[in-house]
């Protein structure tokens, strides 16, 4: 059975972009690949090593939601990186024949060199984020990465590093592909990518009430100012979640209501409401449980980092036999 990797870095609370961007499509392949997926509390440090005691709640956030949204830890490996210090002496290795042009090429270097000019990214760390994403993929020898667009530059660096390393020591390290989800981009509540550094964004850990509120004020087209106002969907973000999370009936009524001015927005957003809803209503019931019952969340990571560890160590034996380490 072929691999499948992914990971989410720990800085910060999963939000509706990230579960259908992501984490729905990491369920579906539960059942077709060996699928190892895990919280990448490492690369968290590296724009957020000054508070460092923060990690510890994404990650326990990432956890919480991983199980309650569909990961299955008998069909899934489900790990914290640091729990697998492998993860460590692979990136060492690879950090010596990566050379510095290719990691200050990645585009999103500069970009979030420049987008988090209040944070010191000048460092060693931060310009190696992509050698440590790297040895979390090589180390399983993970034949497909599900992830977005944004993190194909990585993808790409991965590939030219196993490429480096095989062409040095011989080959031991496949080259993984993407798994691209076709999924359009989760417009947040003011219309912009949903992001947590927009503060745009619907947590899976809001409530019912908040998640309530946060569709209600959403931005909608301006020219709608009043009831008898018509209006465009295709540039409302409300109508690009019904494109999401509505029947394809009520992504047309909603258009046509906007257009015509059939409908007003709040009859419109109270859809799309009950369906983001149905979708959040099981997850919430789940984190309840899960929340009341943290050693069992215990377990299941230190099973699967346990699980990981090993697979990772096969690989980092091939790794030192090929590189002449260990006798
Ligand atoms: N960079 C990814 C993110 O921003 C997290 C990540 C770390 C990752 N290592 C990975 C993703 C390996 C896929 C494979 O969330
Ligand atoms: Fe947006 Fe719906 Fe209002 Fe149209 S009717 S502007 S799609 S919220």
């Amino acid at each position: 059975m072929k691999r499948v990797l992914s990971g989410m870095q720990a800085s910060g609370k999963l939000h509706l972009g990230n579960l259908v961007g992501a984490l729905a499509n990491w369920v579906r392949l539960q059942n077709e690949y060996e699928c190892y997926y895990f919280v990448a509390d490492w690369h968290a440090l590296t724009a957020g090593y000054s508070n460092a005691s923060a990690i510890k709640e994404s990650t326990m956030d990432l956890l919480v939601n991983f199980l309650s949204a569909g990961l299955d830890p008998q069909k899934s490996t489900i790990f914290l990186q640091s729990w697998v210090p492998e993860h460590a002496e692979l990136h060492l290795i690879l950090s010596m024949i990566t050379p510095l042009g290719w990691l200050e090429r990645v585009p999103t270097y500069k970009e979030k060199k420049e987008e988090l000019d209040q944070l010191d990214l000048g460092t060693y760390g931060f310009l190696g984020y992509p050698v440590l994403q790297s040895a979390d993929i090589l180390i399983y020898k993970a034949n497909h990465v599900p992830v977005g667009i944004d993190q194909l530059p990585h993808l790409e660096i991965t590939r030219e590093i196993a490429r480096r390393f095989n062409y040095f020591y011989g080959e031991v390290l496949p080259e993984p592909e993407g798994l691209l989800t076709e999924f359009p981009k989760v417009p947040g509540v003011d219309g912009r990518k949903m992001s947590k550094s927009y503060g745009n964004a619907i947590y899976l850990s809001d409530t019912p009430e908040v998640v309530d509120q946060k569709i209600r004020t959403m931005m909608t087209d301006p020219a709608r100012k009043l009831r008898k106002d018509t209006g465009n969907p295709e540039i409302c973000p409300v109508y690009h979640l019904h494109k999401i999370f509505s029947s394809k009936e009520e992504q047309d009524w909603s258009a046509q209501g906007c257009r015509t001015a059939g409908i007003g927005c709040i009859e419109c957003k109270k859809v799309l409401i009950k369906n983001v809803f149905a979708v959040l209503e099981p997850i919430w019931l789940k984190r309840k449980e899960y929340l009341a019952n943290p050693s069992y969340l215990l377990d299941v990571v230190r099973e699967g980092s346990r699980r990981a560890s090993k697979a990772a160590g096969e690989t980092l034996l091939d790794v030192r036999k090929a590189m002449g380490f260990g006798l």
